[in-house]
C-alpha cells in the first residue's frame, strides 16, 4: 500500500522549507506533516494512516487523545490555561509522583526534559559543592551544553575525556565533565573513586537510550556514589512510568539519590521535573538552605495545570489493573516476532530494548555500549526505516514506542510490514549469481 502526497501536505512541506530551517521543526527529517492521531494511529496531511510507534517521541504511552485525558484537559481549560502561582493538578501530580518514585520525596517542576536534567546537575553541584559531572559515553540528558558532551562523538575520545557534540559550546563546559563508559561497572566506578574529590554528581540514563544497564553495572554506580556521598541521578525522562510505575528505579532494583521525569508525566503537555532525597531538594527551598546556597530555579510554566491534569488523567489510566501487563505483552511479541524474523534471515541485525521500548540495531555480536552500537550499519537502518514509513509504520529513527493503545490488528500488520521489509533487504542486497 503507497502512501501518497497530496497538494496539501506538499504545500505545507514547501512552506516548511521557506520559513524553518531544514524545514522541520529539528526533530524529524521535514518530509511529513502530521494532522491527527487516535490511539495508536496518526494520520498525514495527505490522509494516510499509520501505526505509531513514534507516540510523540514517548509521552503518548497510552494513546493520543485518550478519552479520560481529553475530558481533563478540557475541564481546565475554560477554567484558565496558566497562572505561575501554584495549582490543585500540579500539587498533586507531585504528590502522584512522591507515592510511585523511590527516590522522590520533593519534586520541582519545569517544562522540558532538558531543563530538568540541567537543573538536577546544578542542584547536585551546589549540594556537594563540586564542580564537575560524570556522565556516560552515549547518554543522553537533553541539550544544555553540559548534556552536549559524548553523547555521539564520531570519534570517541580517551575516557575520560568530553568530545563536545556540537559547536557554541564553551571550552570550559568540557573540563567540567568526566566522561565513562555504559556498562562498564569497573571502569566507572574507579572514575568515580579517581575523581571523588571533584564530583558533584553522577548522572545516568538507567536504561541508555536503547541498552539495557548489564546486571550489576547500576548497583555499582550505587555504591561508588554512596561511599563518596556523590549525588547519583538517574534520568528518568523516558524511563519513569514507562518501565513500571515506579520507573526504571523500580524496574531495576536500584534507588539514585534524585530522578528527573518528562514524557509521560506531562500526557503530550510540555512538563518535565526533578524528583529527590529531600536534603538535597531542601537548596530550592530559601527558608532551609539559607540565602548562600538557596538555587535559584523559576519558570513560567511550570507545575502548568493543563499540562499536568493531563499527566494526573494519564497516571490514573497506568494505575488501572492490567495496563503494564498489555503494553508489555505487546512489546514482547513485537520484539520476538521481528527479533525471530531477521534472525531466519541471517541478517546482521538484532533486536534489542525491553518490551515499551525497543529497536532493531543493525549490527550482529554484542551490543552494551555506544561504541558497539557504531558497529550500526546506517545505511541498512535508513533503508528499513524507509520501507516502515513507505508500509504505514511511524516510529522514530532509532526506538519502537510501545503504547496501551496499540492492539493485536496493529502487531499483526507491523510484523507483516516487517517481513516484507525484510525480503525487499534480502532481494535487494542479495548478491547476484556468477
Ligand atoms: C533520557 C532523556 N533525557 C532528557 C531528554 C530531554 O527531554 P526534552 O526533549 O523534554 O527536553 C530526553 C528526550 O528525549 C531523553 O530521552
Amino acid at each position: 500500500m503507497a502512501r501518497t502526497r497530496g497538494d496539501e501536505e506538499q504545500a505545507l512541506l514547501d512552506l516548511a522549507q521557506r520559513v524553518l530551517p531544514a524545514g522541520s521543526f529539528g526533530n524529524l527529517p521535514g518530509d511529513i506533516v502530521i494532522r491527527e492521531g487516535k490511539g495508536a494511529h496518526v494520520w498525514d496531511v495527505s490522509g494516510n494512516e499509520y501505526v505509531d510507534f513514534l507516540l510523540g517521541s514517548g509521552p503518548m504511552y497510552i494513546g493520543h487523545c485518550h478519552p479520560d485525558v481529553v475530558a481533563a484537559v478540557q475541564a481546565q481549560i475554560p477554567r484558565g490555561t496558566t497562572f505561575f502561582a501554584n495549582n490543585e493538578h500540579g500539587i498533586k501530580l507531585a504528590e502522584a509522583i512522591v507515592d510511585a518514585v523511590a527516590c522522590a520525596e520533593k519534586v520541582r517542576f519545569v517544562s522540558s526534559g532538558t531543563e530538568a536534567d540541567a537543573y538536577a546537575m546544578r542542584v547536585a553541584r551546589a549540594f556537594r559543592g563540586r564542580e564537575k559531572i560524570l556522565k556516560f559515553e552515549g547518554g543522553y540528558h537533553g541539550m544544555s551544553d553540559y548534556s552536549l558532551m559524548s553523547l555521539a562523538p564520531k570519534r570517541p575520545g580517551n575516557f575520560p575525556q568530553a568530545v563536545p557534540d556540537s559547536p557554541g559550546i564553551p571550552h570550559s563546559v568540557r573540563d567540567a565533565m568526566i566522561i565513562a563508559p555504559f556498562n562498564d561497572p569497573v571502569m566507572a566506578a574507579s572514575l568515580i573513586h579517581e575523581h571523588a574529590d571533584e564530583l558533584g554528581g553522577v548522572i545516568v540514563e538507567p536504561f541508555q537510550r536503547l541498552l539495557p544497564p548489564k546486571p550489576g553495572f547500576l548497583q555499582a554506580l550505587r555504591d561508588a556514589c554512596t561511599e563518596h556521598g556523590i549525588p547519583l541521578i538517574f534520568d528518568e525522562v523516558v524511563t519513569g512510568f514507562r518501565f513500571s510505575y515506579g520507573g526504571a528505579q523500580e524496574f531495576y532494583g536500584v534507588t539514585p539519590d534524585l530522578c528527573t521525569l518528562g514524557k509521560i508525566i506531562g500526557g503530550g503537555f510540555p512538563l518535565a521535573a526533578i524528583a529527590g532525597r529531600e536534603d538535597i531538594m531542601s537548596l530550592f527551598d530559601r527558608g532551609k538552605a539559607g540565602d548562600e546556597k538557596f538555587l535559584t530555579q523559576i519558570g513560567t510554566l511550570s507545575g502548568n495545570p493543563v499540562a499536568a491534569t493531563a499527566g494526573l488523567a494519564t497516571l490514573e489510566v497506568l494505575r488501572r489493573p492490567g495496563a503494564y501487563d498489555k503494553i508489555f505483552a505487546t512489546g514482547r511479541e513485537l520484539m520476538s516476532g521481528i527479533g525471530g524474523m531477521l534472525q531466519k534471515a541471517g541478517l546482521p541485525a538484532q533486536v534489542i530494548g525491553v518490551p515499551p521500548l525497543f529497536d532493531i540495531v543493525y549490527a550482529a555480536g554484542d551490543v552494551s555500549d555506544y561504541r558497539a552500537t557504531l558497529r550500526a550499519d546506517p545505511a541498512m537502518q535508513r533503508r528499513f526505516n524507509a520501507r516502515f514509513r513507505a508500509s504505514g509504520i511511524l516510529k522514530g529513527e532509532s526506538k519502537f514506542y510501545v503504547s496501551l493503545a496499540h492492539e493485536a490488528a496493529d502487531v499483526r500488520q507491523t510484523l507483516d510490514v516487517v517481513q516484507a521489509a525484510v525480503e525487499a533487504e534480502l532481494a535487494e542486497t542479495r548478491v547476484p549469481a556468477q
